[in-house]
């Protein structure tokens, strides 16, 4: 929790920044502890803040009463709010809970104005970072493959793009940061996993589908191991990325571009 709080109020706030409107109604889904939103009814007091939760247990009770800024109980597959109504939806640390993705993005899609946005950001799993130390293009070939098959993996950040084209939003972008961890453990958890991984459904698909030779497979489950015993790895080997989409929505019937 101190993690996603942390996270919530340093990089969600530099997330959020370059696309908060200066008026109009901004939507957080997956509030959690409220602390982006908060930011973000503080940052400009002309925008009124609606921060929608399945559970609002999580709120700080810290939290200082904001007058443009309102917490409602609501599921993100079925959000308490108007077609045509929200000039940003953002969702930050939410999307790898959201299964089918596709329908919470619908719902985003109706309650969003025309040329309003949406932002998205989520983390990937560590497993894609290994792809810089070990055989890389071949563990992202495996993975990737996987990912784009399962749309209830929880990487969903790779199929979002395809989802948002899919229902003509526009401008997608993405953007990648890094960050680094230096925990012995994390190495080791990742490499148990990612090895897991490769052994059982993904490892199977990528053979039966010939993405992977059975060879191939045998040394990338090696290089795993290695790179998870090598010392130096401590120091700089475990990365999160984060994916940061941000989507102008345009109006379907009239098919023009509108004034963002
Ligand atoms: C990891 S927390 C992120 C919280 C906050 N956005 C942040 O960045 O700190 C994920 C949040 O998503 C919420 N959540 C999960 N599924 C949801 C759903 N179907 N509808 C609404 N909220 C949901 C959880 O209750 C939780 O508060």
């Amino acid at each position: 929790m101190q993690r996603f709080k942390q996270r919530a109020e340093t990089d969600g706030c530099r997330f959020i920044e370059p696309v908060l409107p200066e008026t109009g109604v901004v939507v957080d889904v997956g509030c959690g502890n409220g602390a982006l939103a908060s930011w973000v009814a503080n940052s400009n007091e002309s925008v009124n803040v609606f921060a929608l939760d399945k559970e609002l247990n999580q709120l700080s009770l810290t939290q200082v009463l904001q007058t443009n800024l309102f917490y409602i109980e609501s599921d993100a597959y079925a959000l308490s709010l108007t077609d045509n109504s929200v000039d940003l939806i953002y969702l930050h640390a939410v999307c790898m809970y959201l299964v089918p993705l596709s329908t919470v993005l619908e719902e985003c899609n109706r309650v969003l104005k025309i040329g309003g946005q949406i932002a998205l950001r989520n983390g990937l799993s560590v497993v894609n970072n290994m792809e810089l130390f070990v055989n890389g293009e071949l563990l992202s070939k495996v993975l990737n493959h996987s990912l784009r098959k399962n749309s209830d993996n929880p990487n969903i950040a790779f199929t979002i793009p395809d989802i948002l084209k899919s229902m003509h939003f526009y401008e997608i972008s993405t953007n990648t940061s890094i960050e680094s961890s230096r925990s012995i453990e994390e190495i080791q958890q990742v490499a148990n996993s990612t090895i897991e991984l490769l052994d059982g459904k993904i490892g199977n698909d990528a053979l039966q589908e010939n993405i992977i030779t059975a060879n191939e497979l045998e040394e990338l489950k090696m290089g795993i191991k290695e790179w998870s015993m090598d010392n130096k790895a401590y120091n700089k080997a475990v990365w999160i990325e984060h994916i940061y989409i941000k989507v102008k929505k345009y109006d379907r019937n009239s098919k023009l571009a509108c004034k963002i």
